[in-house]
């Protein structure tokens, strides 16, 4: 498989009011990705960050900031995020089947990388197209949970999406999000995800390193057993 292990922090759970040592910690602590949940209090019924955090985490880090968009106008939010700085952009399949396209292409000439995300109640199918389309996206994030807030339990049953998505494109990147931890990453791993978010897990254990660690340990002994 030619994927490799990106250990994603969401930082969602992390103390927003020290974003910016929160971000240094989970680094130190071998994050490879910060992940950014955006959320826009229609998409979901919740409310987090935009671009102007965005824009003044970048002053702090130069990390990959992997950002989550849960909300009903992605297209809205392309240049000001591109201008902040953020360097993934994964959208919603559910608010995009009509526009994905061009919202594709905006993403790209921003200088980001496109993603899409899909419901736990949303079809694997519908992600297809974007991903054979002739200018695809290079992510596909499987629902583990009902987006919108951290904490909750992660659902096994998605990981049959992430086991077609993987016999269908062995070298793209596959994330999944919600409610991954030790005791749910085996799991998710041998599905075949390689870009794995943890909110809860990592930010509420006393040893975030070694949460981080043993992430990554799972992702890369399926990788090298197969
Ligand atoms: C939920 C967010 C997740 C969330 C994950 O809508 O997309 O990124 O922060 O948190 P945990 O790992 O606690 O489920
Ligand atoms: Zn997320």
């Amino acid at each position: 498989m030619g994927v490799s292990a990106k250990i994603a922090p969401s930082m969602l759970s992390s103390d927003f009011a020290n974003l910016a040592s929160e971000a240094r910690r989970m680094l130190d602590c071998g994050a490879d990705w910060l992940h950014m949940d955006i959320m826009d209090g229609h998409f979901v019924p919740n409310l987090t960050l935009g671009a102007p955090v965005i824009k003044s985490l970048g002053k702090h880090t130069k990390a990959y900031l992997d950002c989550h968009l849960m909300v009903t106008n992605p297209l809205d939010y392309v240049e000001p995020l591109g201008d902040a700085g953020a360097s993934g952009f994964t959208f919603h399949v559910e608010v995009t089947r009509e526009n994905w396209p061009e919202l594709v292409k905006k993403i790209k000439s921003k200088g980001m990388r496109p993603g899409v995300a899909l419901r736990p109640g949303t079809p694997i199918e519908e992600v297809y197209p974007l991903v054979e389309g002739e200018n695809p996206v290079e992510m596909v994030l499987v629902m583990t949970v009902e987006p919108g807030f951290g904490g909750q339990k992660f659902m096994p049953e998605m990981m049959e999406k992430v086991r077609v998505l993987r016999a269908k494109f062995p070298s793209l990147d596959i994330e999944v999000d919600g409610g991954l931890g030790p005791s749910t990453i085996d799991t998710a791993a041998s599905a075949g995800a390689n870009c794995i978010v943890a909110g809860s897990s990592v930010f509420g254990s006393p040893e975030p390193a070694q949460v981080i660690l043993h992430m990554r340990k799972s992702v890369e002994d399926v990788q090298n057993s197969s």
